[in-house]
């Protein structure tokens, strides 16, 4: 039977599916000499013995990717709050996300930090919430209260997911992000090692996706250019370790640029002029008005 089932569905099958076919089917012979073995002795209940342990690990199962599946909705919820004050970092969150989880990837993180470092890498800027619009969206310079509002967002991010208790150390990066290895970021001013690795990870991620996007007051820069950037600003913005892991992680794994963003559909779309993660633009910041 097994053979007449392989052969049939061979075709169809690339080898790791086949692979897993057969050892599903290994299983199943595995419980089936069970419920044999245990026939003897207490006959007709041992298909429930054997079988009833099974089916309550599936439904656990069932239960876990449930869980994992509504926990992706609700950061997803969260990230797509965040992406409509700025019709031009459409996509950031997820980007930021992919690549952080290319770095954290290629400096050996294990799965569990894989995970959070994907959900902070997508709520990396959930604080951009409680920043008043008109400062996101402001033409020219910024005042100085205006730029500490800017300042704040990520206290503010900590402070909007810190009852998700699924989110462990990716509070470390939301916090974190905008430090700079030179210790001149914020909101701490942390410096090197100081920086959690999450926050140091996600700092070059962010940048490296903010250069290569379109944003209202210039065009996309190509792939190169931006890791140029990211290699001028090793060692002083970014950690020389992470930029290092992620032109490493780029030449296994070429970036997908997002698509050229046509201009807004209608004048009521919101579109920041300035955005704080572009390494190559600060913003600029006026005294105290
Ligand atoms: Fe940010």
């Amino acid at each position: 039977m097994v053979r007449l089932a392989s052969t049939e569905r061979a075709e169809r099958m690339p080898a790791r599916g086949m692979a897993q076919f057969l050892l599903s089917y290994f299983g199943y012979a595995t419980f089936g000499l069970l419920v044999a073995g245990l026939w003897a002795t207490v006959a007709s209940i041992s298909a429930v013995l054997v079988l009833l342990p099974l089916f309550i690990a599936r439904w656990a199962f069932g239960q876990y990717h449930a869980q994992q599946r509504s926990y992706d909705a609700t950061i997803a919820a969260l990230c797509q709050a965040v992406e409509t004050k700025d019709y031009y970092t459409r996509g950031h969150c997820t980007r930021v996300s992919l690549a952080s989880t290319m770095i954290a990837q290629e400096i050996g993180m294990g799965a569990e930090r894989l995970r959070a470092i994907r959900y902070a890498g997508m709520l990396h800027d959930v604080g951009k919430l409680g920043v008043p619009t008109k400062v996101l969206q402001k033409d020219g310079p910024l005042t100085e209260e205006e730029f500490a509002a800017i300042q704040l967002h990520p206290m503010r991010g900590l402070e909007i997911v810190r009852g998700i208790d699924f989110l462990d150390e990716a509070f470390a990066g939301i916090m974190h992000h905008h430090e700079r290895h030179d210790g001149r970021g914020y909101p701490m001013g942390l410096a090197g090692d100081e920086i959690p690795e999450f926050a140091r990870v996600i700092a070059v991620a962010d940048a490296f996706d903010s250069m290569t996007s379109d944003r209202s007051y210039r065009g996309a820069r190509p792939v190169e250019v931006a890791v140029a950037e990211l290699h001028k600003g090793a060692g002083s913005q970014f950690d020389p370790e992470m930029v290092a892991a992620f032109v490493r992680a780029l030449e296994r794994e070429p970036w997908q640029p997002p698509r050229k963003a046509s201009p807004p559909p209608c004048d009521e779309t919101e579109t920041t002029t300035k955005d704080h993660d572009d390494p190559t633009m600060p913003i600029e910041v006026v005294g105290g008005s």
